[in-house]
């Protein structure tokens, strides 16, 4: 998930920068951040924007699905991921019940990303039903990366986690819906488990770069929930996520067999966690296509 591209190293990452690199046909990467540590790995490995999802609500707040987390919630974690970070464009989501209601709300809670949190962006889901959030937003100074296909906060309407289908009405809904979010300002766009043909022609009609996840190899730059990638998340996996690591086993042994004072014990204790029972208790993202 490295990237080309030589970033500036000593300010930060910009939106025009991300277009410029698109513009330059060169691809970049992005990667969920939550926390001071993990971003400043990322950044320093070339990831050029980290986003501060509300996948946070499952990856680190236990969560069945990302509706619960709330706005001050995330804005702990994007003020650590500034912390930790010099040089990356920080991008933090708007949450379930943030924006919805209208251009208002979406831009009070925008504020306070950028104002507390120390974003230099914000991300939302939806097409023309946010169109007017997406104007209020751009229009008051603040950068809105757009997100369609696979919208995990509308999961209750969608019935589960489904993948977008490529052809037919939904293909051309979706592609109206991404160029109207390029026209009302939107400097990017995630295109979440969509097919890839349709990925790529989505891809060749904006000029702005579309941020694909599960939506194939045409998108002009990749996204993906560092936990997937790193190899710790287990379960009914969606079939596009790539490990480029498995640290799950490494941070399996437990502490008393790695010390010197303690017998290695091979019945764990009531007080030892296993992965297994982590996972019980959180059997799995619902957002994901299987
Ligand atoms: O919240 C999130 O992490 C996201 C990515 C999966 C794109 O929206």
């Amino acid at each position: 998930m490295t990237s080309e591209t030589a970033w500036p190293a000593d300010r930060r990452i910009t939106i025009r920068d991300l277009q410029a690199a698109t513009d330059r046909g060169e691809r970049w990467s992005m990667l969920t951040s939550y926390d001071a540590l993990t971003a400043g790995v990322f950044e320093q490995a070339g990831v050029a924007a980290l986003l501060v999802g509300d996948t946070s609500a499952e990856m680190v707040l236990g969560y069945h699905d990302t509706l619960p987390v709330t706005m001050d919630q995330l804005i702990s974690m994007v003020q650590a991921v500034v912390r930790g970070t010099r040089t990356a464009l920080v991008v933090a989501d708007l949450p379930f019940g943030s924006y919805q209601s209208g251009p208002q709300a979406a831009l009070a809670n925008a504020v306070r990303h950028l104002k507390e949190g120390g974003a230099q962006a914000v991300k939302l889901e939806g097409g023309h039903r946010v169109l007017p959030q997406v104007e209020a937003l751009t229009g008051a100074g603040i950068p809105v990366m757009g997100h369609l296909g696979l919208t995990p906060q509308s999961v209750n309407v969608l019935g589960g986690v489904r993948r977008v289908q490529g052809r037919g009405d939904a293909g051309e809904e979706l592609l109206a819906d991404a160029r109207a979010l390029e026209r009302a300002g939107a400097f990017a766009l995630v295109l979440e488990s969509v097919p890839a043909e349709l990925a790529r022609r989505v891809s060749a009609a904006l000029r702005i770069p579309t941020v694909g996840i599960g939506a194939g190899p045409h998108c002009d730059a990749q996204i993906m929930v560092w936990q997937d990638m790193a190899g710790l998340t287990t379960g009914r996996l969606p079939r596009f996520v790539k490990r480029y690591a498995d640290t799950r086993p490494s941070c399996s042994t437990p502490p008393a067999s790695t010390s010197p004072r303690s017998p290695p014990t091979s019945t764990p204790t009531k007080h030892t966690a296993t992965p297994d029972r982590a996972r019980q208790a959180n059997p799995r993202r619902s957002r994901r296509t299987g």
